[in-house]
């Protein structure tokens, strides 16, 4: 595995391989490597003959008051975990390389972006949607891979890559992998570490009470009825607030009165020892 800090090294390894003939596909990531991670590194493997992961903490996707300094960089871990699944090209820009001195444009994707994280996070979406943009022109991928885990961001790059006109990759060549989960049901996620062992018990809460709430709207009742109930049992049962918990059009990502009508997923935000938990899983 070749590691490159360098824009102008990236671009010379990658039209190599690239006038070899062979395929490249890209794993956007901001390191703490976990098994989530992993999958989508494998799915990548399976889809093209190189492999690229990107380890890069994107500051404009933080807020003024979240945790970007906190964040944890495990950046030697991660690498000997890429090793091992034989990944060919790690991609760790610096801040400084990302956005030099000068640095002023910003992609918006209304619409998918307006709702749910994007309303609790301002301007969360666009460092995303910029910083992949970015990602994308710098590796030129044939496939990209990302997790459902993240449902709404992974909606508004597919948005962006369509509106955009993108061909490296093309919008049917962003893939979504499943959620990767706990025994107990609890999504894998890099802030999870930030749980103490009483908290980390309490967040498998969440995974259990979203499948209650789905059962129970499958089965008719309302999704207003069914979320808060599941509110409420989210914070009886320790979370401190629930950020939101809705049933959203699956590709929109806009709220939705009812289950049957479009594809849905309940989507949902917590938080637990000042931790802000996300999931999110197919309705109807
Ligand atoms: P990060 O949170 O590091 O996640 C990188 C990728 O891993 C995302 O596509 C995310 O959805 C996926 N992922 C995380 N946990 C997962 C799980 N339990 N199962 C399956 N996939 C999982 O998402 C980001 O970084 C950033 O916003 C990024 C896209 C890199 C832009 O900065």
């Amino acid at each position: 595995m070749q590691t490159v800090k360098r824009l102008d090294m990236l671009r010379t390894l990658t039209a190599q391989w690239r006038s070899a003939g062979e395929t490249l596909a890209l794993v956007p990531t901001m390191g703490a490597l976990h098994e989530g991670h992993l999958a989508l590194v494998r799915a990548a493997r399976s889809e093209a003959d190189r492999v690229a992961v990107s380890i890069f903490v994107n500051p404009t996707q933080f807020g003024p008051d979240e945790d970007l300094d906190a964040y944890p960089r495990t950046l030697d871990a991660d690498s000997a975990l890429l090793k091992a699944e034989g990944v060919d090209l790690l991609w760790a820009p610096s801040a400084a390389e990302m956005y030099p001195d000068g640095y002023a444009t910003s992609i918006t994707v209304a619409g998918v972006s307006d709702h749910f994280c994007g309303a609790d996070r301002p301007g969360h979406f666009d460092g995303v949607a910029t910083v992949v943009n970015k990602l994308f022109n710098q590796v030129q991928p044939d496939v990209a891979v990302f997790g459902e885990k993240d449902w709404q961001q992974l909606a508004v790059i597919r948005r962006m890559a369509r509106d955009l006109d993108l061909t490296r990759p093309q919008a049917d060549a962003i893939l979504g992998i499943p959620t990767i989960r706990e025994t107990d049901g609890l999504a894998l996620s890099s802030r999870n570490r930030y749980l103490d062992a009483q908290q980390r018990g309490q967040a498998a809460a969440l995974p259990r009470l979203m499948r209650a709430a789905i059962t129970a709207m499958e089965a008719g009742t309302t999704p207003g009825a069914a979320l808060a109930e599941f509110r409420e049992q989210l914070l009886e049962g320790g979370f401190e607030s629930v950020d939101y918990a809705e049933l959203a059009d699956a590709e929109m990502l806009v709220p939705l009165e009812s289950v049957g009508e479009r594809p849905a997923r309940l989507i949902v935000a917590g938080r637990i020892g000042g931790t802000r938990l996300i999931d999110n899983m197919a309705v109807g």
